[in-house]
């Protein structure tokens, strides 16, 4: 009896021992299927960084990306080897005017690109939600990105890849288990990732799009290193204000 119970407790300390996800990609996520998320940006600029299309010659990202006319934006690939790729320069790069490094507040950001996509199969625009309603701790999510799939690694990965998130109530990702408020997760903000960690956008995923009920909810903004419980990811909440300051930026540079 002492031995089976034994057995047992070994038997399950061994599946908890085990990683939860044997490929750890994104953080936790696995790669995407080929060209099935048309709509994502790979941005190369002093750092690496994911954007959404949101107009022919258009791109929403993060404002810390701090991408400059000298970044390269590559749409409709998989890998950067794909022949499918459309490459463009960044004729204007708009950061939100109220983006707080320190608060990391508004960080948002719209690139003007210097042509037009060309839509097609592997390149299409971003659905945005007919109502800018914050979301509900619980909703499921999903997050996407060309950033490096272990936290501390310095490699990016070639290819697309994706994590499932769960949003995560304000109250509790503010409170002292969590972020503790430093910095305050307003309500420009959501958080999202998973109870037990594990599950995150990281370094270079950044700017890009979190996907909820197939519509654009928030961008990549920020985390405290990746994939930690106590630390889930912290996106820019797509509000109205956000959605009228798109629209105005966008009507101004016709
Ligand atoms: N800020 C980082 C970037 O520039 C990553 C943000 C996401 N971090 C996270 N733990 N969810 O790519």
């Amino acid at each position: 009896m002492v031995l089976l119970m034994g057995l047992w407790f070994t038997v399950v300390i061994f599946l908890l021992g085990i990683p939860r996800d044997h490929c750890v990609q994104i953080i936790g996520g696995k790669e995407s299927v080929p060209h099935s998320r048309p709509f994502m940006a790979k941005i190369k600029g002093s750092m690496l960084c994911g954007g959404s299309l949101i107009k022919r010659n258009w791109v929403l990202t993060a404002a810390h990306c701090n991408t400059t006319k000298n970044a390269e934006v590559i749409l409709g690939i998989h890998s950067e080897k794909d022949t499918t790729k459309q490459v463009f320069k960044v004729k204007k790069p708009i950061p939100h005017p109220c983006y707080d490094r320190a608060t990391k507040e508004n960080d948002i950001m719209l690139l003007q690109l210097n042509k037009r996509a060309k839509l097609n199969k592997n390149v299409a625009i971003i659905k945005f939600p007919r109502l800018y309603d914050d979301l509900k701790a619980g909703t499921q999510c999903l997050v996407a990105g060309w950033g490096i799939t272990k936290s501390g690694s310095e490699k990016a990965s070639d290819v697309l890849r994706e994590v499932n998130v769960t949003v995560i109530a304000r109250s509790t990702c503010n409170d002292q288990k969590h972020y503790n408020s430093r910095p305050l997760v307003t309500v420009n903000m959501v958080c999202a990732g998973d109870k037990k960690g594990g599950k995150d956008s990281c370094t270079g995923d950044s700017g890009g799009p979190l996907m909820c009920n197939g519509k654009q909810r928030g961008i990549v903004s920020f985390g405290q290193g990746c994939g930690k419980p106590q630390y889930p990811g912290v996106y820019t909440l797509l509000t109205d204000k956000y959605s009228l300051w798109i629209k105005s930026v966008i009507q101004g540079n016709l």
